[in-house]
């Protein structure tokens, strides 16, 4: 007879050889590369494939397979083959690609779980899609001047609310300051106002709440059941109910993008008063998940470097001359769209700080077996449902486009004072040199609502406040959302500010 001791002993033995067997078959039926496929690297262990080297460090981990393969490889990671192209002389040719390489469906799975609304499918939802594209044209060109405008009045609302009364040096940290200021704007500018509730109240308790669904949104992209995530169901939860018809009918000065995107979902008999908050619910993160963090990289770097932030205020200072216009207690600067499209140095020191915070993965799913042609008659069979990949950073740190990739050159993108368009690899003019918005199909529809935001934001604190570094730590970037967006600082900073003696 075996004792217990014994038994336990065999039945780990049996389990710890099961799971060798099990290794050698997936080591063995490992994928291999067929004639005309990129070159493939799977990795050392089954499954995992190159997961912890790409989580650690993708930029790394990326140029390390472009030495082994060149400029495309497939790489096995976490269970899927994705063929990056680093090569971004390349980068149209995949991008152009829309018929074979899809990302809705890829997009569609993840924002319907992570928001917690029903996939849209055509079948069910006719149109749906097709329409929402359609109303973020609100956000684009002259139709963009009345988000503008509102936006700039609600900053300067925030700031004479917030910062009227200080004369002296005040020191706080600089991502708070900033995720309070935008998110209050922002938000007011999209969903409008309260009548009845402390707006400032109100708003900073959204804000919270928002935080702390944002710190787990990485884990909701990549599939952790939400159960897992300590509160965060009751956060997204309260969140949604922000957006039930009954509290957003209260609301005034809701902006024509947020009414006709609500219009549109009202159509839609099959969605429920959940379901149609939960896509409000969507459109704010989208609105302000990455702005936020865009907005603090670009002050962190103009408050870090002082002789850019002198330029960028100077070319500020000039506008306000040329229009008339003095800073005064009443806070009711008037800066237009198309001004603020003339402030080539601002827009230079915002493009270079998101060349160096943005890491949105450009992902796309195969639809069928295909031959992607590229440059130079070079051509790759990719394999169905494996995912094609173009990782912004590779081009964004790549010192033949950008030389010291690192520094921080805030007139980088400035050229016989006009923005700079022309920047080159191989010789060649590069149709996409800056993507921290994507690209093709799924191109954030917001940028340009998103580049203004910023410059407003950036504009109302450099006229209004005088700053500094209190604390001389250089800050890195939080990699958890490496592939999702705009990079987290990895730690706040503190800075101090005191408020500009007005011209009136
Ligand atoms: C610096 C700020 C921003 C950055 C870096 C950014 C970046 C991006 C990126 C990379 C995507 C594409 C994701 C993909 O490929 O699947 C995207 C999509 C999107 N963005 Fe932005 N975004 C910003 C601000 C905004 C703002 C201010 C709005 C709206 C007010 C907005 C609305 C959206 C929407 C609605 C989508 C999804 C579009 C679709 O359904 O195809 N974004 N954004």
């Amino acid at each position: 007879m075996l004792s217990i001791n014994q038994l336990l002993v065999s039945i780990n033995g049996l389990v710890l050889g099961f799971l060798v067997l099990l290794l050698i078959l997936l080591f063995f039926n490992r994928r291999r590369r067929k004639p005309g496929e990129p070159p493939l690297d799977n990795g050392l262990i089954p499954y995992v494939g190159w997961a912890l080297q790409f989580g650690k460090d993708p930029l790394k981990f990326l140029k390390s397979q472009q030495k082994k393969h060149g400029d495309i490889f497939t790489s096995h990671i976490a269970g899927k083959y994705i063929t990056f192209i680093m090569d971004p002389t390349q980068f149209q040719y995949v991008i152009k690609q829309a018929k074979h390489l899809d990302f809705r469906e890829f997009a569609n799975e993840m924002a319907s779980r992570t928001f917690d609304y029903p996939r849209i499918t055509e079948a069910k939802f006719p149109q749906l899609r097709d329409n929402m594209h359609r109303i973020y044209k609100i956000m684009q060109g002259t139709a963009l001047d009345k988000l503008t405008d509102s936006m700039m009045g609600n900053l300067q609302h925030v700031f004479k609310w917030k910062f009227s009364q200080a004369t002296d040096w005040k020191i706080e940290k600089m991502y708070q300051f900033c995720c309070g200021i935008i998110f209050e704007a922002s938000f007011m500018t999209l969903y409008g106002k309260d009548p009845v509730a402390d707006g400032h109240k109100l708003i900073s308790e959204i804000r919270e709440n928002f935080t702390k669904f944002d710190a787990k949104f990485p884990y909701l992209v990549i599939n952790i059941p939400i159960s897992l995530l300590g509160a965060t169901r009751k956060v997204r939860e309260e969140l949604i109910h922000i957006f039930f018809p009954n509290k957003m009918a209260k609301r005034s000065e809701v902006s024509e993008l947020i009414q006709t995107r609500k219009n549109l979902l009202d159509q839609y008999d099959v969605l429920q008063d959940h379901d149609r908050a939960a896509h409000h619910f969507a459109f704010l993160w989208a609105s302000v998940g990455n702005t936020i963090p865009a907005a603090f990289w670009a002050m962190y770097y103009l408050v870090r470097h002082p002789e850019a932030l002198a330029a960028v205020r100077d070319e500020l200072d000039h506008l306000l001359q040329s229009t008339g216009q003095k800073r005064g207690p009443n806070y009711d600067l008037h800066i237009t769209r198309v001004q603020l499209d003339s402030l080539v140095l601002l827009g230079s020191a915002i493009n270079e700080s998101l060349r160096l915070c943005s890491a949105s993965m450009n992902i796309r799913v195969v639809q069928e077996d295909f031959v992607l042609e590229l440059e130079g008659d070079q051509a790759y069979n990719l394999r169905k449902g494996d995912f094609v990949a173009i990782y912004p950073p590779t081009l964004h740190k790549d010192p033949e486009v950008y030389d010291d990739p690192e520094v921080f050159k805030y007139d980088r993108y400035v050229e016989n004072e006009k923005e700079k368009t022309t920047f080159f690899k191989k010789g060649k003019k590069l149709k996409n040199y800056l993507m921290p918005f994507g690209s093709g199909v799924s191109i954030c529809p917001g940028r340009f609502f998103a580049v203004n935001e910023i410059k407003q934001f950036l504009a109302v604190i450099l006229l209004y406040m005088d700053m500094e570094m209190v604390e001389n730590k250089i800050i890195g970037q939080d990699n958890s959302r490496t592939g999702l967006g705009i990079l987290l600082p990895n730690s706040d900073i503190k800075f101090r500010y005191k408020p500009r003696k007005f011209d009136l």
